[in-house]
């Protein structure tokens, strides 16, 4: 059985996190089948990825408990860079990347959702960091990302009190973008997909890459960079096109292929 399914339906792909018996705990087994899956995507043709979990109880509920119970510190470190690694892969992923978080989404969940660029979730998603109730602390960056999304006040108050949080408190928060009945999760996931798929793929990627290096920059050098990829973003099919058909008032056809001209 694949613990990751991937699927391609036109400019969009969807990515399954399946260990429904274990609420799609993150084991080494389902970490090296995401990690799989992500180098499958055909980043020429698939503009947007959306990452959710099989079934309707959870997104994903953590790194695998089981798994750890007997890890030495070196097993742990090990685990943790592994997880670590492959969610610097995802947020670092050329093409956006959507979280539609189904249900739980605790510990490695909470943090796989924060490695993706957007987060919308359905009303019975519960989040948190429960790790110090384990004994141990957040390892799939949950200490860096959450604080950086949500201000470091917030971000240890969840992680000191290792207390869940709603779907709606998510969203008072910012840590999620919108609430959908559960049903029209994945709906809603694909027509934001397909919105951002739209629209011009360098554009797109550069804008990504722009804002996530610009964060870790003092804003004069952020600024700086953006100037020189704002360049990169002239003199491409869809600068041309785009700009062109806004003075004549036609439509814009985005060009079908990623291609960097
Ligand atoms: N690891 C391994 N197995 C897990 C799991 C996890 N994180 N979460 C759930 N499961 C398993 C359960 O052991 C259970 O298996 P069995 O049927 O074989 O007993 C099955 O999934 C269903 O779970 P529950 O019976 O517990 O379901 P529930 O509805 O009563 O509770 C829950 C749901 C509140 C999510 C509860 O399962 C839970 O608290 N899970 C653990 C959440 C957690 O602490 N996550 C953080 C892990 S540490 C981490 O992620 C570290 C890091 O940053 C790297």
């Amino acid at each position: 059985m694949a613990f990751a399914i991937l699927e391609t339906k036109g400019a969009i792909a969807v990515l399954t996190v399946n260990n429904p018996k274990a609420l799609n705990a993150l084991s080494p087994a389902v970490l090296t089948d995401i990690n799989a899956a992500i180098d499958s995507i055909d980043l020429d043709t698939v503009r947007c990825l959306i990452i959710t979990g099989a079934g309707d109880k959870s997104f994903v509920a953590g790194a695998d408990i089981s798994a750890m119970v007997h890890m030495s510190k070196a097993d742990a470190c090990a685990y943790s860079k592994m997880g670590n690694d492959l969610f610097l892969k995802i947020e670092a992923l050329p093409i956006p990347v959507i979280a539609a978080i189904n249900g739980f989404a605790l510990g490695g969940g909470c943090e796989l959702s924060m490695s993706c660029d957007i987060r919308i979730c359905s009303e019975n998603a519960m989040f948190g960091q429960p790790e110090v109730q384990l004994g141990i602390t957040p390892g799939y960056g949950g200490t860096q990302r959450m604080a950086r999304l949500v201000g470091a006040g917030i971000a240890k108050e969840l992680i000191y009190t290792a207390r869940n949080m709603k779907a709606d408190d998510a969203l008072r928060i910012g840590l999620v973008n919108a609430v959908y009945p559960q049903d029209e999760l994945m709906a809603a996931a694909e027509k934001l997909a397909n919105k951002i798929a739209k629209n011009a793929p360098i554009a797109v990627r550069l804008s990504k890459q722009m804002i996530n290096d610009g964060l870790a920059l003092p804003i004069a050098e952020a600024v700086a960079m953006e100037s020189n990829l704002f360049g990169n973003s002239f003199e491409t099919h869809d600068q041309v096109e785009g700009m062109s058909c806004f003075l004549s008032r036609e439509k814009p056809k985005p060009k079908a292929v990623f291609t960097n001209n």
